[in-house]
């Protein structure tokens, strides 16, 4: 029980952490770079739904085995290696679905962020890929992004 209140207590103190980062100048992309965070710490404190659908868990699973290393777990960004996703430039009005798909078979040129270009995503199947769309659209609307 305390154990679990400890950790509660540090999640919180994380997510205040980030929230401070982020909202004190303004949360713009550059503010996400400069976050005094370790390498590899989540840059968004992402709210998780309720549930999801089974197309999006099934996505998760695949999101989790290869985007999760640059995009972190729910898509919440990581220092130095990738962006969130649960992010306003990834509204469905401004990367729509195609992008994810174009994303992990073509590669993406940095554009918006200084973390490097993504490399092509080899193994995975079209349905793979719209799996782990859904996952991220369904993470992106229980943070107000749609
Ligand atoms: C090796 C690190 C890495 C991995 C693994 C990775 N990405 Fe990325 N991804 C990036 C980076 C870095 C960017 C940001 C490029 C920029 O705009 O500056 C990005 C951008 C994107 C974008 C935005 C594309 C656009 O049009 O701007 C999408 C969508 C995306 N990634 C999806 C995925 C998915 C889905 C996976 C897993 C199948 C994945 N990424 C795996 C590093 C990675």
């Amino acid at each position: 029980m305390r154990k679990i209140f400890a950790l509660t207590a540090a999640a919180a103190v994380a997510a205040a952490a980030v929230y401070f980062v982020y909202s004190s100048a303004g949360g713009d992309d550059a503010t996400l770079q400069r976050a005094v965070l370790e390498p590899g710490a989540p840059l968004t404190a992402v709210q998780l739904p309720p549930e999801l659908s089974d197309t999006a868990m099934i996505g998760k699973r695949a999101f989790d085995a290869v985007c999760a290393e640059c995009h972190g777990d729910s898509a919440a960004g990581r220092n130095g290696m990738g962006p969130p996703l649960v992010h306003k430039i990834y509204e469905p009005s401004h990367h729509g679905d195609a992008a994810f798909m174009l994303a992990v078979r073509n590669g993406v040129r940095a554009h918006h962020w200084k973390f490097g270009n993504m490399p092509v995503q080899q193994g995975l199947t079209d349905a793979d890929v719209k799996g782990i769309t859904r996952y991220v659209r369904e993470l992106q609307r229980a943070n107000g992004i749609d």
